[in-house]
């Protein structure tokens, strides 16, 4: 018996055996044929829309996403089923897990607030769609725009008892933490830092000269590690604050979280701060020709150092903010001088008059301390770029390979004059991360 028509079973024709096609994926054995009968519905729904959709029918005790490729994914985002939340919960997304329905692989869910958050989340949607297929990004699997049950209800607002509008992503997850977390638990390796810090690199150095574009709130936290057979891969996230470099209006926003931003942004902000400060007082004074001018005086230079902070966001900034995590890597997470407050304020204050960092220490890993000392420097213009920062890394690795493969030699021939048979084990090489 033929439960649905052949024409609807191509890609999944296993629990129909008399189909004979080949199977792409197979039925999950607790599937029941009435769900996958649901599902191939969706599917061709999906298809025929052109677009994934959000679905929930008593069958499945939770919302799926369906796309027209006929990807299907389970989304855990249930408060009251205690569905474990990635992540700290108080940004303007949420991210929760999502599983793939035939696969079991497991996906991050972020869902964003259309009503409230639109330019953030065409942002950050822009941006992902900017890295798809760039490796170390998280990629962006599918999207779905919809309308909630729920309606607002925040009193005195334009959107007050409307249905809320949001938007889900599925994401590649960072299934091992973030960086941060990685840093504080030591739970790494030197050989993984550093591989880890190779990938950065090379991911930046793509996306400030390929794809003409900057992260600009890179740092531990939106660094995720996701676990492979080779150790561990960073993949960086929350794309929310990254912008085009021709997109001016964006570059003028500050977007970095304050341990990060470079020196030169935060004088130039300091500087538009102190004159916007200066506007509210003058706006105080009894009109005359004298406040005018004086006025117009301000605004003049309101303008210079808004542009001078237009200007100080380029690739630089990220080159700065990554200085800082591999002194975070090198030295622990609050390593830095400014790391000692959480506001703006007092940080700011530090990280303008910084000079230079503190002498190489014993503990150091001398390769990241050579790295930190040539990005963590005041004038953007000496900082280098992503790509020159992985070649000086790369060839470093390269010569303290052949230092020490010359000493196990050396130590192997001494050992040998004494009649030492034994063969020294090789010192584990710095294997060049070879792109999946
Ligand atoms: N792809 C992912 N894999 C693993 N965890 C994630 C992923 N995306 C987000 N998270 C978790 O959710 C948190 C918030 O997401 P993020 O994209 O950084 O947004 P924001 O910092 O703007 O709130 C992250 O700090 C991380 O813990
Ligand atoms: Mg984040």
């Amino acid at each position: 018996m033929t439960l649905v028509p052949v024409h609807k079973l191509i890609t999944y024709p296993t629990i129909f055996p008399s189909i004979g096609q080949q199977p792409k994926t197979k039925w999950p054995k607790h599937a029941s044929e009435a769900q996958c009968k649901k599902i191939v519905e969706w599917q061709e729904q999906a298809k025929k829309e052109n677009k994934a959709i959000y679905v929930r029918d008593d069958l499945f005790k939770r919302r799926m996403i369906v796309t027209p490729e006929r990807d299907v994914y389970i989304v855990f985002n249930k408060r009251s089923q205690n569905d474990e939340i990635l992540g700290k919960d108080y940004s303007y997304k949420a991210v929760r897990y999502a599983e793939d329905f035939f696969t079991g692989q497991k996906y991050a869910t972020a869902t964003m607030d259309l009503d409230n958050d639109l330019e953030e989340s065409e942002n950050e949607l822009r941006n992902l769609l900017a890295v798809q297929g760039l490796e170390n990004f998280v990629q962006l699997k599918c999207y779905v725009d919809y309308t909630s049950k729920k309606v607002h209800t925040k009193k005195d607002t334009p959107t007050t008892g409307l249905p809320k509008k949001k938007r889900r992503l599925i994401l590649e997850l960072g299934d091992a933490g973030d960086l941060d977390q990685a840093i504080e638990q030591h739970s790494l390796t030197r050989l993984q830092l550093r591989q880890i810090i190779l990938q950065i690199l090379r991911a930046l150095a793509v996306l400030h000269e390929d794809k003409k574009t900057i992260h600009r709130d890179l740092r531990g936290p939106n660094i995720f590690l996701k676990k492979i057979k080779e150790g561990y891969k960073p993949l960086i996230g929350d794309m929310s604050t990254a912008c085009h470099l021709e997109n001016d209006y964006e570059r003028r926003q500050i977007r970095t979280s304050c341990w990060y931003l470079s020196p030169e942004c935060v004088k130039s902000s300091l500087a538009h701060g102190e004159q916007l400060h200066k506007l509210r007082e003058a706006k105080k004074l009894q009109k005359s020709e004298m406040r005018d001018a004086k006025i117009a005086e301000i605004k003049k230079e309101i303008r210079k150092f808004a542009n001078q902070f237009l200007e100080n966001t380029n690739p630089k900034l990220d080159i700065w903010s990554v200085g800082c995590i591999i002194h975070q890597i090198n030295r622990g997470i609050f390593s830095l001088p400014w790391c000692h407050s959480h506001e703006e304020k007092p940080v700011f204050s530090r990280i303008k008059s910084f000079k230079h960092i503190a002498p190489r220490d014993p503990m150091d890993d001398p390769i990241l301390y050579s790295l930190t000392e040539q990005i963590l420097q005041v004038d953007p213009q000496k900082r280098p770029t992503a790509a020159a920062l992985l070649s000086l890394m790369e060839t470093s690795l390269q010569q303290e390979k052949e230092k020490l493969e010359k000493e196990r030699l050396a130590s192997y021939r001494s050992l040998s004059s004494k009649r030492l048979p034994k063969i020294p084990p090789k010192y584990p090489s710095i294997k060049d991360i070879v792109h999946h």
